[in-house]
């Protein structure tokens, strides 16, 4: 039966993902329509949209219609043919092209389903590496405690985050090693930037000599890191990071899941660094979400060992996706969204900084349009933020028509990259009012 734009109830037999009992309890908004920046439930009410999808993939904005073309000449050309010793035009197409927009010497690209199965290729690719290089004792990989990969097996073994997420699937593929993270809002050292002396990455020599350089495969990171909210490193982080991976012939994996294809004002996060990563993943803007895609490249200097890669999926390189993916890049660079990104996150954050007068706002932050607010109880000490306080905030926003949502002890912000000023300043002032409702029953 195909959807019939009937009015459901938000349950049925639909089993929700990361979605508690109790909260469906309270009701659960279906959402059925999409126009630009805005999304519309079943009962017709709108809804600014400033996280994109809550997932954030929605880069190009709702209701491209070209993608859908995109989408249904490629069905009708060829829906599907296997990734295994075969290949098709629209896969190749998109590797093309991405070879010309991805950072640096990254030049050869597969293709999967989502930014999980993007992390867990790129692990296995690193593996193949070494493994062809006759370095078979790699296996480690280093992640940082907050880093948010995914949740298939290995990319869930590198799952870092204070959500429950991987402890309940324990045991997990063994071989990560976790480091801190650059959080210097709330220094996981109790450091300070920049007498801190970058520790936080001076310290991964010290459990690399530990854990036996030898045994090490891989130093996966986001290059902005979701957990804690929008958070980037300092200048400082990523060269020390990459030269250790260099002493020690560790491939560096940067997982551009979020910040590619725009997210963060530049094409990849990554460039924000000036590094050159060896593997690279993506998936959520590389096809706005309009379909479901993920990819991993890599250097040539890391597929050249590699005789066969030991990976397929039945709907890996799928022409669908990758057609839709190529419309998509394509709207990326026709509308400059790029542009837009970086010049609305400056006006964005601009907006948000305004708010740092509030006693509860610590910190606005953020690249291009993927930004927070990092709350807290009391701005001498950084005390955290209560959760429960975070998503009265988030509820309060829903109600006025705004979406957002939470990160750490931070609300997190991504809108579309189509989005304006006149949005922006309509976000910002419910985000005020939000705000300084809870701060009243909080009785600050
Ligand atoms: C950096 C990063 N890597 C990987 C993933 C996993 O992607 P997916 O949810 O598409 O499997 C995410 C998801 O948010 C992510 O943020």
């Amino acid at each position: 039966m195909a959807t019939t734009g009937k009015r459901m109830d938000y349950t049925s037999h639909l089993i929700l993902q990361r979605t508690a009992r109790e909260r469906v309890k309270e009701g659960i908004t279906v959402m059925t329509k999409g126009e630009g920046v805005r999304v519309f439930d079943q009962d017709g009410k709108s809804y600014l949209d400033l996280v994109s999808g809550v997932t954030r993939p929605v880069h190009v904005g709702y209701g491209r219609k070209e993608i859908a073309q995109a989408v249904y000449d490629q069905i009708c050309r060829l829906p599907y043919f296997t990734p295994m010793q075969f290949s098709n035009i629209p896969a190749m197409e998109l590797a093309e092209v991405l070879a010309e927009i991805t950072p640096g010497r990254i030049n050869n690209f597969t293709f999967v389903c989502d930014g999980s199965e993007a992390v867990e290729a790129a692990i296995k690719l690193a593996k193949h590496y070494h493994h062809f290089k006759g370095d078979k004792k790699r296996y480690k990989v280093i992640s940082r405690r907050g880093a948010y990969h995914g949740v298939t097996g290995g990319a869930l073994s590198v799952l870092g985050t204070v959500l429950p997420m991987r402890q309940i699937m324990d045991p997990v593929v063994p071989g990560t090693v976790f480091v801190e993270s650059p959080y210097c809002f709330r220094c996981p050292l109790h450091l300070t930037y920049p007498d801190c002396d970058i520790a936080c990455a001076k310290d991964i020599e010290r459990i690399i000599e530990f854990e036996d350089p030898g045994q090490i495969s891989a130093f996966i990171g986001e290059p902005i890191q979701q957990a804690f909210g929008a958070l980037a490193p300092p200048q400082e982080y990523w060269d020390i990071v990459r030269s250790m991976c260099d002493t020690y012939g560790i491939l560096l994996i940067i997982d551009e899941v979020i910040c590619g294809f725009g997210r963060t004002g530049k094409w990849f996060g990554v460039e924000h660094f000036d590094i050159q990563p060896d593997i690279i993943t993506m998936a959520k803007g590389i096809s706005s979400g309009y379909v479901p895609l993920g990819g991993v490249g890599c250097t040539d200097e890391v597929i050249e060992p590699v005789e066969i890669f030991l990976h397929i999926h039945t709907y890996g390189n799928h022409p669908v996706s990758c057609a839709a993916a190529l419309k998509n890049i394509e709207i990326i660079k026709r509308e400059n969204l790029i542009i837009n990104a970086y010049e609305m996150g400056i006006y964005f954050l601009e907006g948000l900084k305004t708010l740092e007068s509030h006693p509860t706002v610590g910190e606005a932050r953020g690249k291009g349009l993927w930004t927070a607010l990092d709350l807290t109880t009391d701005k001498k000490n950084r005390a955290p933020f209560p959760l429960d306080r975070i998503m009265s905030i988030i509820n309060r926003a829903k109600k006025k028509g705004l979406i957002i949502k939470t990160m750490g002890h931070a609300l997190e912000f991504a809108p579309p990259l189509i989005i304006q000023k006149g949005e922006i300043d309509e976000a910002v002032k419910i985000i005020d009012e939000c705000i300084t409702e809870e701060e009243r029953d909080m009785g600050l």
